[in-house]
């Protein structure tokens, strides 16, 4: 048996700018999937997640072509593919498996669990097939099914939870890792509503395409402030990161990504002494997070419960996706 685990993700400024060529600033964070492989029998793939309630068996020849053929299983279809592309690099046809996935990550929220589950399953699956996959190939793959899921993803999910710690992103460079500091305390506030990142992107995007000159504006706004954020983030600088932080929440508001819950939730965080406060992935809902002192942490965490929110209190993941040596299961 062979488990892969692998990090949640944050944002901490640029979101949405990212997909239109502006760099983000990213940080992997403490809840995980886990991905478990195990012999099956032969010629045939089991796919299963017991959170969602789904399980499917293709069988291995064919695992690259038959498609779902009911609702239930749909959700399993990216992790299907994703499947079908390990084995076709081991040149694997007719070996059996199980796969069963196991996730802390509430889905659709901004924390980037379907990306966490790719690359928990692509390092788990690697390992079990022998391929001595560096990172760089999880990564290479595991960005198959984002695609799936996101359509025109920038890669900064998939790229933070592969290596872990705290990352500067741009699409098309080779993202910069920074120095992890504990002295950061993120707590991240989730409104219970999930939405679809493809279509907050797509609305954003399509803005973009008909040259909207407010929305290029902003975009370069943003770009701005992330480059300040990461010079505030290597001087230890949190004041200041946190003004970044309230500042891209703004940006945020007025491209129309943010909620109603989501506002009031950043404004609980900033009354309870937080740094700064933001929503954090694609909007529409999801989670925000807040930049605190270790010792204001929980102070924040019930502003944001008794605002109708679910707090979490999280630290940095500095590793990323792993093979996981303690196989007991997180629940
Ligand atoms: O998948 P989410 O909701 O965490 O959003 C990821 C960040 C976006 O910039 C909105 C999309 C992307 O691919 O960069």
């Amino acid at each position: 048996m062979i488990v892969g685990q692998a990090p949640a993700k944050v944002i901490l400024t640029g979101e949405h700018f990212v997909v239109h060529g502006q760099p983000a600033l990213a940080a992997a964070v403490n809840l995980y999937s886990k991905a478990t492989v195990r012999p099956g029998v032969y010629g045939i793939v089991q796919i299963s997640s017991p959170e969602l309630g789904v399980k499917r068996s293709y069988p291995t020849r064919l695992i690259n072509t038959v498609p779902s053929s009911t609702h239930d299983d749909s959700a399993l279809e990216p992790l299907r593919l994703l499947v079908g592309k390990v084995l076709e690099e081991a040149g694997e046809t007719d070996i059996g498996l199980d796969l069963e996935i196991i996730s802390q990550i509430p889905v659709g929220v901004g924390l980037g669990s379907s990306a966490s589950t790719a690359v928990s399953t692509t390092a788990a699956l690697a390992e079990f097939l022998n391929l001595h996959f560096e990172k760089n190939d999880i990564l290479k793959i595991a960005s198959v099914q984002e695609k799936h899921v996101h359509k025109k993803p920038s890669g900064i999910d998939a790229s933070t939870i592969t290596y872990g710690g705290v990352l500067c992103f741009r699409v098309g460079e080779q993202p910069i890792r920074l120095q992890s500091n504990d002295q950061m305390s993120i707590v991240i506030g989730n409104t219970g509503s999930s939405r679809s990142t493809g279509v907050l992107v797509t609305n954003v995007s399509k803005r973009v395409a008909v040259g909207d000159k407010e929305l290029t504006r902003i975009n370069e706004s943003a770009g701005n402030l992330t480059l300040q954020a990461v010079q505030a983030y290597k001087e230890r600088d949190f004041d200041r990161l946190g003004q970044l932080m309230c500042a891209n929440h703004e940006l945020l508001m007025q491209i129309g990504v943010s909620t109603t819950e989501l506002d009031t939730l950043v404004e609980a965080a900033m009354s309870a002494g937080a740094f700064g406060a933001k929503l954090t992935g694609a909007g529409g809902g999801g989670c925000m997070i807040a930049l605190s002192r270790p010792e204001d942490r929980t102070r924040i965490a019930d502003a944001i419960s008794s605002n109708g929110g679910s707090a979490y209190l999280v630290e940095l993941d500095t590793l990323g996706v792993r093979i996981c040596e303690d196989q007991t299961d997180m629940h």
